[in-house]
């Protein structure tokens, strides 16, 4: 059993699954069929209100009623390019001996999991994230960072390891787990990875899709998103006590939805609320297909067109566009994330239809900034949706 939390700070209690595997030998004869169904019955009968897994390939799962519920980004970052544009941290940095610092690594995960999407993690796993397991061939490469608050708390942590280049100044990081309990151990961190010496490039992977990454640097195309992929799947066995363990923003009824609409174009309420509630229902706009992800409290961050200036001012260029304007106190506003779909068909349609892309065979191929915006220029605010939103 592992902790979900929920939006709202409660924890529903996820069973959680891992290693399916059937021999080459015996795939394809419903073994994996007779494992998961068991699984499934198994967390139903002991009232567990959700199953969890992570996934290999992503068109397994849904067949069995798993959704993805949260998502990952991977990051390259030119550390030639970005300079450091983030505050300056109180704590202490110190590399550590990872079998000196299991029991406080333990405490720094439990607290991430605070988190909405996190998982409460087995002493094991949270092991493999901290440092290398013993026997790990690798294990003499793994370099581990400890940040520690101040008065001595310990906050956060990163692993990695190096890797060489013929050009000894221009060395690759690669991050094993980056884990920051606070804003500032994560920016202390951060900041570590970005200013190592003869070092040109850090990956890092598993991030959140709100990564404060570009808020921490001055040139934000100098620190890429490589890639976007679901993480968590979830599938919900009892709704009620799943959906009930998380809040809500603000009220999501129909009536609740016309006021705000109403509100905001400054038109009075009709009084006979007579008019239907739009797509997704009367359940908070919950779509079903969305559950899972609605669950966890993350989406994947969707992408939005490009804000279309209406005024062309002083700070538009000649089409129209904003400037880049960081000199001019802007700052982006959007990002943009460009889709490479591989024509695979759907595997189940219509006779006839035309095939569309799975959508998990969409890739995200670069991540840009899409609008720019000047603290007192607030045309495009509204007109564009941040990743991070
Ligand atoms: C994926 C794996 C566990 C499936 O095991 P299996 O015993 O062959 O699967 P089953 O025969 O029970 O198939 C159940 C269903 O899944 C489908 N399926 C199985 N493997 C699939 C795959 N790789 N891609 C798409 N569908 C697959 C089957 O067609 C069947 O579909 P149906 O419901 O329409 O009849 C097995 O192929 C395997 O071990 N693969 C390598 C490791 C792996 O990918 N593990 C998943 C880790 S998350």
């Amino acid at each position: 059993m592992a902790p979900l939390t929920v939006p709202g700070g409660g924890r529903v209690g996820a069973w959680a699954i891992s290693s399916v595997t059937v021999a080459p030998t015996h795939r394809r004869r419903g073994i994996a069929r007779a494992l998961l169904g068991s699984e499934l019955r198994t967390a139903h009968a002991l009232g567990v209100p959700l199953a969890i897994l992570t996934v290999s390939e992503s068109v397994i799962y849904g067949r069995w009623g798993f959704g993805p519920a949260t998502y990952t980004t991977a990051w390259s970052i030119d550390t030639k390019r970005v300079r450091w544009a983030g505050a300056e941290t109180p704590g202490r940095l110190s590399f550590t001996d990872p079998e000196d610092y299991r029991e406080t690594g333990e405490a720094v995960l439990e607290a991430m999991a605070a988190r909405a999407g996190e998982i409460g993690l087995e002493p094991y796993l949270a092991h493999r994230l901290i440092g290398p397991l013993k026997g790990d061939p690798d294990a003499d490469k793994y370099r581990l960072v400890r940040y520690d608050s101040p008065t001595g708390e310990p906050e956060g942590f990163v692993s990695y390891t190096v890797k060489g280049d013929d050009d000894f100044t221009r060395h690759t990081i690669e991050v094993g787990y980056l884990a920051a309990a606070t804003d500032e151990a994560l920016t202390a961190l951060w900041r570590f990875l970005l200013e190592l010496d003869l070092v040109a490039t850090v990956k890092v992977w598993t991030r959140g899709v709100d990564e404060p990454l570009p808020a921490l640097v001055s040139d934000i195309r100098g620190a890429k998103v490589t890639d976007v992929q679901d993480h968590l799947w979830v599938r919900i066995l009892d709704v009620p006590a799943a959906l009930q363990a998380r809040t809500y923003e603000r009220d999501g009824s129909p009536g609740a939805r016309r006021a705000r609409r109403s509100r905001a174009r400054g038109r009075p309420l009709p009084s006979d609320g007579a008019r239907r509630p739009g797509r997704g229902g009367g359940d908070g706009g919950c779509a079903r297909r969305d559950a899972a992800g609605r669950l966890a409290g993350r989406g994947l961050p969707r992408t939005r067109r490009r804000a279309r200036p209406r005024h062309r001012g002083p700070d538009r260029g000649r089409r129209g566009c904003a400037r880049p304007a960081v000199p001019h106190g802007g700052a982006p506003a959007a990002q943009h994330l460009v889709l490479a779909a591989h024509p695979t068909p759907r595997p189940r349609g219509r006779a006839g239809a035309r095939p569309r892309p799975a959508p998990s065979c969409r890739v995200v191929t670069s991540c840009r900034n899409s609008a720019r915006i000047r603290a007192p220029s607030h045309h495009s605010i509204g007109r564009t949706q941040s990743i991070r939103s």
